[in-house]
């Protein structure tokens, strides 16, 4: 098996500790500047793959305005980034006991004037989401262009945190939170790290 070991400057003990006292955690500068402009690049060479994600089973839900391209194995380089967070999640078993087991990842674009409304990942542990990720893939961002993500801590505070390039938040996917309305177009992965395995 190939060798995929978490970036050595990620500090795992203070992400955990993040989750274990907030909640959530983010990772600045996850990957080499190289690596994030190859997997932008990916993620803009599918950009007319893309599916508007509000429409499910044909059910159009006002929830949300993204586009989203679900991962393929083909996919290398934003494979790796799943292939992390597969190896993260047996740090989080370690300490949480939380049994992820398997790692389900989409692209995102938001166009200017998208966003995603006020919501969970995992309502009341109604699916095996334990960890929702979120990698930002664009070249630049700057503070007024919107796209902010809004989140609830699990303490009840409130966070805004900016779609930074190169960053990964993590955070419960029990946690309420949403994307405001982005003026730009915004580019990430969203990966879930789940304690079960995807009914396909
Ligand atoms: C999601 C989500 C947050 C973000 O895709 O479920 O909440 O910052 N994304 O993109
Ligand atoms: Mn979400």
């Amino acid at each position: 098996m190939e060798a995929v070991i978490i970036p050595g400057d990620w500090n795992v003990d203070q992400i955990l500790d993040d989750l274990d006292q907030h909640g959530f955690s983010i990772v600045d500068d996850a990957y080499s500047s190289e690596y994030q402009h190859a997997v932008s690049q990916e993620c803009l060479s599918h950009l007319n793959e893309f599916r508007n994600a509000a429409i499910q089973n044909g059910v159009v839900s006002n929830i949300r305005s993204d586009h989203i391209l679900w991962l393929r194995p083909e996919f290398q380089i934003s494979h790796l980034h799943t292939q992390t967070l597969q190896q993260f999640s047996q740090a989080l078993n370690r300490a949480f006991y939380l049994g992820i087991k398997e790692i389900e990842a989409h692209f995102a674009c938001y166009h200017a004037g998208e966003f995603y409304a006020l919501h969970r990942d995992n309502p009341q542990a109604k699916n095996g989401r334990m960890i929702s990720s979120v990698y930002y893939l664009h070249e630049q961002w700057q503070a007024d262009w919107g796209g902010e993500l809004r989140l609830q801590d699990k303490n009840g505070q409130w966070h805004i945190i900016q779609p930074q390039p190169n960053r990964i938040v993590l955070f419960q996917s029990d946690l309420l939170h949403e994307v405001l309305i982005s003026k730009q177009q915004r580019l990430s992965i969203t990966a879930w790290l789940r304690s079960d395995t995807a009914l396909v």
